[in-house]
């Protein structure tokens, strides 16, 4: 198979940012995606339907003129997020799931979710919404192996929280274990996972092995080989509520290669190309439209783009680096190749 045509595939995880480094990477998401799952981890992070609103505002101004990108806002969720802003969202229709981060899980997260019997009315009213609580699934305690983090939350964490909550919607997202990869496969309807391509193609030893490579540096951090490849395979399923989902998370050059490098890699630009890869490698890449463009908007009771998007095989190059506002930022694979491309109209 030398071309492959899908939906234009939508980002159901991506992090924006804003000001410059919006400006920046916006326009490269929107050539990539048609429509994405934008992330609240703002600082301070987006909390009310009013501030998703205003921020929803200022993607559109870095998107350039004619392009249909459509950003779909969520929430963060915190201790004190009321029911009511569960029923504001809904009202909106700009507001699609409510982000969970536990406090203190990755970038951004200090303003995150204490203890989720706080949020049992807040939950309770998403449930009743069908509104989506879209979760980085790890526990924090600070004796917790950090490899160990997704596993333990979703005995610790997860499960509770789905017996607690029977009608609500859930989705694990950015799912690094094998563990995680067996519970989104299952037949709960509530549950849904997205995966990165960072998850799919690299473990733990090629952030490792041979000095430290920044840019592969994210939460859930990478795991072990045979992760990876449970992971492959629940992606390459065929399973309905698998998704996409880049977690894309530009941070500044000198914030990666740093003394204390910052947590997420930079996809969008890449990320299709990496995931036909990876899809490749398993021999699935005639399940590479559902993972891209159907079960997303399935899960989320959206409409499938109507647009397609043809990738064909050709050598293409990574740059080392793109703009990103005052600093450039470093995309996964920079400086390598790519084995497949978007053909352009
Ligand atoms: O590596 C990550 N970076 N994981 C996250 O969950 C957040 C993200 C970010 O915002 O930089
Ligand atoms: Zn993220």
């Amino acid at each position: 198979m030398d071309t492959l045509t899908l939906p234009r595939p939508d980002d159901w995880h991506l992090h924006l940012r804003d000001g410059a480094l919006m400006q920046a990477v916006a326009p490269q998401a929107a050539a990539a995606f048609a429509r994405a799952i934008i992330m609240p981890n703002l600082k301070p992070p987006v909390t009310t339907v009013a501030e998703a609103a205003a921020y929803r505002q200022r993607i559109f101004a870095a998107l350039p003129e004619g392009s249909s990108f459509e950003p779909l806002m969520t929430l963060y969720l915190t201790d004190n997020t009321p029911p009511a802003e569960v029923e504001r969202a809904v009202a909106s229709g700009l507001v699609h799931a409510v982000k969970l981060y536990p406090a203190g899980a990755t970038t951004h997260s200090d303003a995150g979710v204490t203890d989720l019997l706080l949020c049992y009315d807040t939950l309770a009213a998403m449930e009743d919404h069908g509104l989506p609580l879209l979760i980085h699934g790890e526990r924090t305690d600070p004796g917790l192996d950090i490899f160990e983090r997704e596993a333990a939350f979703i005995d610790d964490v997860l499960l509770p929280l789905l017996d607690r909550h029977p009608r609500l919607r859930v989705v694990l997202e950015h799912v690094s274990t094998a563990a995680g990869a067996e519970l989104v496969t299952g037949d709960d309807p509530r549950l849904a996972g997205t995966f990165t391509p960072q998850h799919l193609l690299y473990s733990r030893n090629d952030l490792l092995v041979g000095g430290l490579s920044p840019h592969r540096y994210c939460m859930p951090v990478l795991k072990r080989e045979s992760d990876r490849e449970a992971l492959l395979a629940a992606a390459t399923s065929g399973h309905p509520r698998v998704f996409l989902g880049t977690d894309s998370a530009p941070h500044p050059r000198s914030a990666k290669e740093s003394g204390c490098c910052a947590a997420g890699c930079y996809s969008s630009p890449v990320a299709l190309a990496l995931y036909a890869e990876a899809f490749e490698a398993a021999g699935a890449l005639e399940r590479l439209a559902d993972f891209a463009g159907r079960n997303g908007p399935a899960f989320y009771g959206l409409p499938i783009n109507g647009e397609t998007v043809t990738l064909e095989r050709a050598a293409q190059e990574v740059p080392s680096a793109y703009p990103g506002g005052e600093e450039p930022v470093v995309p996964l694979r920079a400086g390598g190749t790519l084995g497949w491309r978007v053909r352009q109209p």
